[in-house]
Formats: structure tokens, C-alpha cells, sequence
């Protein structure tokens, strides 16, 4: 089956959807997304990517276009019809189209879109990464559509050579990735920094706070200052897309001894087991 798109309940083929130039989305970056994953026909943690999706909708002020619950079984149908076992989930709430003025009026008629993207690559086994500065918002507990500190920055990993970028504060705090949650190990402890609106709280994230003390890891939510993480035994990131990927230069400077370290490796059996177990795949 194609990949397929669905726009204020119509499913078409991802090319023939179409929304409105007028889309508050395309103009103003006014609205919100998710990503989740799917293996083996089954999506991972639906209901909380959907938790997450309404509380960045409240963020907003955006209404949701359907009750949650309704939400999910459209996710659901939808993805039913792609019958492809590997995808990424998209989902985009807009506040609609309306002729262009910043403030929306009322009574618009939110876009939904959801897409459905066979899963191309395999996960990566390492990754390389840079530090970039922290230019975003004060709202990155907000899933919002307006990405571009996050493009810029995995352009600068790019022209850098690297596969990703971490945001570093004034203050030298390590952040997140652009599109991706960090965990710095030392001494067999996981760090990771504070869910406290410098970071999106990720999916996976939460569930790696989850899995880490069962598998024997103690961990810390707190600052994590970039001093630390260069001395880091092992660093790795965490996403829906991604899973777990251990990263192994920072910087152009070796991690530990550049390798992917044992906890981080862990870590990504501990998390493919989960998705293993949930979606009941062999
Ligand atoms: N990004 N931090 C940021 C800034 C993110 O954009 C993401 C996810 C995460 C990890 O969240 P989760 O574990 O719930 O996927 C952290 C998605 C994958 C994206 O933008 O494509």
C-alpha cells in the first residue's frame, strides 16, 4: 500500500493532498505536531504522543478538531489503511485558513493532516554531533510546527559533518538535540536535563527514565552542564524516529574512548525490547 495522507477526513495518496495557501500553518507557523512510530503494525505509545499533542494544543490555545479518545481511533483507522509494518506517524493541527492577519479570527476550522512514511533506514548505530547555540523560544514543551532554530542547526551540523546538533544556553547548560532528547553517562549514572520548558519532554526520554533503574541504572534529572557531558563516559540521544543512538564525537573530540559505550548500549536493547513487548513482535 502507498503512503498515504489524511487532511480534515479525507485519505489520499500523500502527493494529491492538499491544504490552503491560506493554512495558518504555512503563514504564521500556527500550530502543532507529532511523531511516533510504528513496528510490526503496531504503533508505540500512542496515547502519549496524543497526551502530549492536546497539551500542546492548550499551549497554544489551539482547539483540538475532535475529543482525544476520537483522535486516536482516527490515528488508528488511518493507519490501518496504510498496511505498511514500519512508519512514522506524523500528525499537524493548524488553526486553519483565513486571510493573513497575525491575530486568528474566530470561529476558524482547524487543519488536521496525518501522514503515514514507510521507516526507510535502519536505525543509526552511532551518531557524531556539534554544540550550537540555544536560540529558541521559551515554549520547547510545545510540540509547535515553527521549527526553524532547529533547521538552522541541523544545517550547521550538516556543513559541519556531523548527524546532529545540540542546543547549548546562555547559561551552558546542554539542552536537547534539535530533534532529539540527551542523557550523558558517568560512572554507570544516566543524566538527563529537567523536563522544565528548555526541552520537549520526550516520549522516549520517559521511557528510558522508566527502563534505566529496572535494568540496574541509577539516574539524575537535572542541569547538565556541557563541561560535564564533554567528560562524559558516553553521551546518547533518544526520539521516536531515532530510538536510542549512542553519540560518539562531540565536537570533533571522541566521547569516552569514541566508542558506543555499555550503558548506551544498554540502552538501546533495553528500549528495542520494550517495543518488542508492547507491540508483541517475536
Ligand atoms: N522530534 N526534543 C525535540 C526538540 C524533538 O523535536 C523531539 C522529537 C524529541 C524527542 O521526543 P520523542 O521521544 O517524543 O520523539 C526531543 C521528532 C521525532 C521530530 O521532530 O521529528
Amino acid at each position: 500500500m502507498p503512503e498515504l495522507a489524511y487532511v480534515n477526513g479525507k485519505t489520499t495518496l500523500v502527493d494529491e493532498a492538499v491544504v490552503s495557501i491560506e493554512d495558518r500553518g504555512f503563514q504564521f507557523a500556527d500550530g502543532i505536531y507529532e511523531v511516533a512510530r510504528s513496528h510490526d503494525g503496531k504503533l508505540v505509545d500512542l496515547d502519549r504522543h496524543l497526551a502530549r499533542f492536546e497539551r500542546s494544543a492548550r499551549m497554544l490555545d489551539l482547539p483540538l478538531p475532535m475529543p482525544l479518545p476520537e483522535l486516536e481511533r482516527t490515528c488508528r483507522e488511518f493507519y490501518r489503511q496504510t498496511e505498511l509494518p514500519e512508519v512514522i506517524l506524523y500528525l499537524q493541527l493548524t488553526r486553519g485558513a483565513a486571510r493573513r492577519q497575525h491575530a486568528a479570527p474566530s470561529g476558524l476550522r482547524p487543519t488536521l493532516v496525518l501522514t503515514s512514511r514507510a521507516v526507510t533506514k535502519p536505525t543509526p548505530p552511532r551518531f557524531s554531533a556539534i554544540t550550537v547555540p540555544n536560540n529558541r523560544w521559551k515554549m520547547c514543551a510545545c510540540k509547535s510546527i515553527a521549527l526553524l532554530p532547529t533547521v538552522l542547526a541541523k544545517h550547521a551540523a550538516a556543513k559541519a559533518g556531523a548527524d546532529e546538533a545540540i542546543f547549548v544556553g546562555d547559561d551552558g547548560l546542554v539542552l536537547e538535540g534539535a530533534s532529539d532528547n540527551i542523557f550523558a553517562v558517568k560512572s554507570g549514572v544516566l543524566f538527563t536535563p529537567a523536563a522544565d520548558g528548555r526541552i520537549l519532554e520526550g516520549i522516549t526520554r520517559g521511557r528510558i527514565l522508566e527502563l534505566a533503574p529496572k535494568h540496574g541504572y541509577r539516574t539524575i534529572v537535572g542541569p547538565l552542564p556541557l563541561d560535564f557531558a564533554r567528560e562524559a563516559d558516553e553521551l546518547f540521544i533518544t526520539s521516536s524516529v531515532l530510538t536510542v543512538v549512542p553519540i560518539v564525537r562531540l565536537d570533533g573530540r571522541p566521547v569516552g574512548d569514541g566508542q558506543p559505550g555499555p550503558v548506551s548500549l544498554a540502552m538501546v536493547k533495553a528500549y528495542w525490547d520494550f517495543i518488542l513487548e508492547v507491540t508483541g513482535a517475536d
